[in-house]
């Protein structure tokens, strides 16, 4: 194929693969690239990373779906994580999830219509002393209320 006739997203996985090696060990550092420069891996991008690595693409989505830091569909430019786990649950995370899901209109599991923030649960954060604790992007804050909690998602750009 000659250079002209690929796309750049095919270029780009070519590239990667040059900097990490054509061998199986190669796949998650080229899924994180694709992840981090595009937010996630579309099924096209699947494709091309299981040819050009020779693998079949059924290997590149069960290493996807095993990692929950790479995903198949687009994300927001935020993604918030809440802890569903028993001692946030118990600390009371649900009065966050309704105040967070009134307040965004989007159930947890989805996406703002203007990509701005994805909600997620998720497990136990390590702050079970500290609950309801929740993950925006890298960052945790803990012993929430209602009310702190939409103030954070409302500073997010
Ligand atoms: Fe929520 Fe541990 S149970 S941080």
């Amino acid at each position: 194929m000659l250079l002209a006739e690929k796309n750049s997203l095919t270029e780009e996985i070519e590239r990667l693969v040059e900097k990490y090696g054509s061998n199986r060990s190669s796949l998650l550092p080229v899924l994180q690239d694709i992840q981090r420069n595009h937010r996630y891996i579309s099924e096209h991008a699947q494709q091309e990373i299981a040819r050009v690595l020779d693998i079949h693409p059924v290997e590149v989505y069960s290493v996807i779906s095993f990692y929950s830091f790479l995903n198949t569909k687009p994300k927001g430019r935020n993604i918030v994580r809440l802890c569903r786990t028993i001692t946030c649950d118990l600390a009371g995370k649900d009065s966050i999830v309704k105040a967070v899901e009134r307040e965004l209109g989007i159930k947890f599991g989805e996406t703002t219509k203007d990509k701005r923030i994805t909600l997620e649960f998720a497990n136990c954060l390590g702050m079970c002393d500290q609950g309801p604790a929740m993950l925006v992007n890298y960052k945790v804050y803990t012993k929430l209320t209602p009310e702190k909690a939409v103030e954070i998602l409302n500073e997010l750009k």
